[in-house]
């Protein structure tokens, strides 16, 4: 590309406003005027002054501000979701419990969206409606009720939080944005922010993911958001807008059109309030007024100016790229290219085991206290360090069972059942689940941190999505064997899927070398299933 050498080196230099890695430039060149500029630009950088922001990218009149402040007001007073959080920080005149209440949305919101919080954020609201309340649970109880809802350290955080301010700062919650920063763990600068001006009427801008692509939009500003400039010039934006008056309702306001009009993709600028504010939709209107009159050739005709930043080219908030116009304001925000997950095999196995007069029971073992998913309960896993068979995988299962139950199991016990994968933010995780299904004998003994459920405790209890989809699959592999035992076939060992048929006995398909009962081989295993 022609502006690759030029953009390596303007990449290098350093800028004295920020002390970060300055802008790229933000027209198309030609590799010879790049090459040229280059050179310039290496000797200009130690003698010339920063670069003033340039005042495309923010207000300069306040009047625009009053006039967008209410223009979103107004939008946001008609349009607004119900949301059970915004009821409470509303009604609730208590500014404890108002402070509390909304610290535990912002942590839920964090990485989740509003449609799958709204039922987390009442069933925690209910069973825990004071910080009081909240500190007085345990760790397993906060893990179970955060089940499902991912990013578990944040549910860990939020109890250890409560436990500091009931213990450390007498049951009172921080009082102030500083505060919420400083002494709740998990809140960095957007949740104090939030909360701040939700709950106590601090008068702050909030950035979030929403307001980013928003102020990036009506600002214009296409340089990556995720450099430490851009970032300071977006809460610099938030807090010059913010409206004194109604803070966490200007916060909320924005966060919302965010979320129902200047959406990532297709966003409805035709609904948006505050339009005539907006540099993007400016700039998309006038390129298509412009394309109009080329088209038309009416070379000359009286075609709008598009405005631009006067800096452009050594903006560190200019694009860094042209202009799509296929993108619309959608080339507004950029971010870098998201690292690839790493990507990851793990062998799970599901173990029950049937009683007498008891309800099937599934094996679970308890992750450590740190690190991805911690202190929940899963099955029986390993992570797969290289490919291997089959047969393979089930000698490694089979070992790590044996040595949780403190017995000696058989892998020809162990049947595949297929794959799940799960995404993470950061792991392209693979399931390769496997199932067991014991007698009690083989069940007696076991080490630490393990437990047997029946299927109801097991939909209770503090355990991964991850979990629940493994749990799935094997419930309908096993309806898949019903079926198809009901119609008098029987799946066999090897044939069709793969290498080993996703398979399950109903009952106790063997015994432990140890546990009294005789180990059997794989053909009289499938005659005792038929027998049946
Ligand atoms: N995302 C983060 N905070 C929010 C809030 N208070 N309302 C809606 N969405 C949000």
């Amino acid at each position: 590309m022609a502006i690759t050498e030029g953009r390596l080196i303007m990449n290098g230099l350093r800028s004295a406003v920020s002390k970060g890695k300055r802008g790229r430039m933000g027209t198309v060149e030609t590799s010879a005027s790049t090459r040229k500029r280059s050179k310039q630009a290496v000797k200009e950088e130690d003698t010339t002054p920063p670069v003033p922001q340039s005042s495309f990218h923010t207000f300069s009149d306040p009047a625009d501000v009053v006039q967008l402040r209410s223009q979103l007001l107004s939008w946001y007073d008609k349009e607004k979701r119900e949301l059970p959080w915004r009821t409470l920080a509303l009604a609730e005149s208590d500014i404890n419990i108002r402070t509390y209440a909304v610290w535990v949305s912002e942590i839920m919101l964090q990485q989740t969206q509003v449609a799958t919080v709204k039922e987390y954020y009442k069933r925690w609201l209910k069973k825990w409606p004071t910080v009081q309340d909240l500190a007085a649970a345990t760790i397993e109880e906060v893990n179970q009720m955060w089940s499902g809802l991912g990013y578990y350290s944040r549910g860990r955080r939020l109890h250890e939080g409560a436990q500091k301010v009931v213990l450390e700062l007498k049951g009172r919650m921080p009082r102030t944005v500083d505060d919420l920063l400083k002494q709740l763990p998990g809140v960095g600068r957007y949740t104090a922010a939030a909360v701040g001006s939700i709950a106590l009427g601090q008068v702050t801008g909030a950035v979030d993911g929403n307001v980013i692509r928003v102020l990036c939009r009506v600002r214009a500003i296409g340089a990556d958001s995720t450099r430490p400039t851009v970032t300071e010039a977006l809460w610099n934006l938030s807090n010059l807008l913010v409206d004194p008056e109604r803070p966490g309702d200007f916060n909320q306001a924005l966060m919302e059109l965010g979320a129902q009009v200047c959406t990532p993709k297709g966003p409805l600028c035709i609904k948006c309030p505050v339009q005539s504010h907006c540099r993007s939709y400016h700039k998309v209107h006038v390129k298509q007024e412009q394309n109009t009159a080329k088209l038309l050739d009416r070379k000359g005709s009286n075609l709008p100016d598009i405005e631009d930043c006067i800096n452009s080219g050594a903006c560190p908030l200019c694009p860094s790229e042209p202009w799509n116009n296929d993108l619309g304001v959608q080339n507004f925000p950029r971010k870098p290219a998201k690292k690839a997950p790493r990507v990851e095999r793990t062998l799970t196995c599901v173990v029950t085991r049937t009683r007498e007069e008891a309800n099937e029971e599934f094996l679970l073992l308890q992750r450590p206290n740190k690190g991805l998913l911690a202190g929940l309960w899963e099955f029986p896993s390993l992570l797969l360090q290289e490919e291997n068979s089959v047969e393979e995988q089930k000698k490694l299962l089979c070992n790590e069972i044996s040595t949780t139950l403190r017995t000696c199991l058989s892998e020809t016990l162990i049947r595949y059942v297929g794959e799940v994968v799960h995404i993470f933010s950061h792991i392209h995780q693979t399931y390769v689940v496997y199932s067991l299904c014991l007698k009690e004998q083989d069940t007696q003994t076991h080490t630490g941190k393990t437990q047997w459920l029946d299927r109801s405790a097991l939909q209770e209890a503090a355990v991964s999505t991850g979990l629940k989809k493994i749990l799935k699959l094997f419930d309908s592999a096993d309806g898949l064997e019903d079926k198809n035992s009901k119609s008098g076939k029987r799946l066999s060992h090897t044939g069709g899927r793969k290498t080993d048929k996703p398979r399950r006995a109903k009952k106790p398909i063997g015994a432990a070398a140890n546990g009294g009962g005789k180990q059997l081989s794989l053909s009289s295993f499938f005659n005792t299933v038929k027998a049946e």
